[in-house]
């Protein structure tokens, strides 16, 4: 079981790189949480380029075919999601690599419970795209930053409850 988890920020000390890590420790060992890091050397999309062959989108690509589900961690960046996710999700759109794989998806921020904009976008974008996501695969994590330790460790544990709760989820909706 090879799942390939995906963070929406670049920041070295990201919250939501943070949980991804998290949820590769409480995850079962009979599944592989592969964190990919390449989001930031993908170009920016451009139709024109899609059957061109660029070594970073080719490993994008890939990793996505040969994983069973997609966990995507994200901030919400002014009401939206950040651009360089939304910039990757666009490059499998005509290749299609997401059509039918189940996604998990978890927004981390550090404002308090409000209307989560970045969360429903992504659900309705990955629908869209032929994703399947179900609403007990997704997770609003409010306040994320009381709920880890220094060393980006869960120190809450409704918290690592839940992201059990998801990951076992996600993995049975695979099997
Ligand atoms: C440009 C920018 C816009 C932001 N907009 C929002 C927002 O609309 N809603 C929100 O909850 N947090 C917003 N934040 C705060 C992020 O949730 C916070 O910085 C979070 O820690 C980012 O996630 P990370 O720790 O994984 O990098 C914004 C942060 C930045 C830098």
């Amino acid at each position: 079981m090879k799942i390939l988890a995906i963070s929406g920020s670049l920041r070295a000390s990201s919250s939501n790189t943070a949980i991804l890590m998290a949820v590769r420790e409480l995850a079962p060992s009979s599944s592989e949480i592969k964190l990919f890091d390449g989001l930031d050397l993908l170009p920016h999309f451009n139709p024109d380029r899609e059957t061109e062959s660029i070594p970073s989108l080719e490993y994008f690509r890939e990793e996505i075919k040969k994983c069973d589900a997609v966990l995507i961690c994200s901030p919400e960046y002014a009401h939206g999601i950040p651009g360089t996710l939304k910039n990757a999700l666009d490059w499998v759109v005509g290749s299609g690599e997401l059509i039918g794989k189940p996604i998990g998806i978890i927004n981390a921020t550090p404002m308090y419970e409000g209307r989560n904009f970045a969360q429903e976008s992504l659900v309705e974008i990955l629908q869209t795209m032929s994703a399947v996501v179900l609403p007990e695969n997704t997770l609003a994590i409010t306040k994320v930053k009381s709920k880890l330790d220094s060393d980006g460790k869960v120190i809450d544990l409704k918290l690592a409850q839940e992201l059990t709760n998801l990951i076992i989820s996600l993995i049975k909706l695979v099997k």
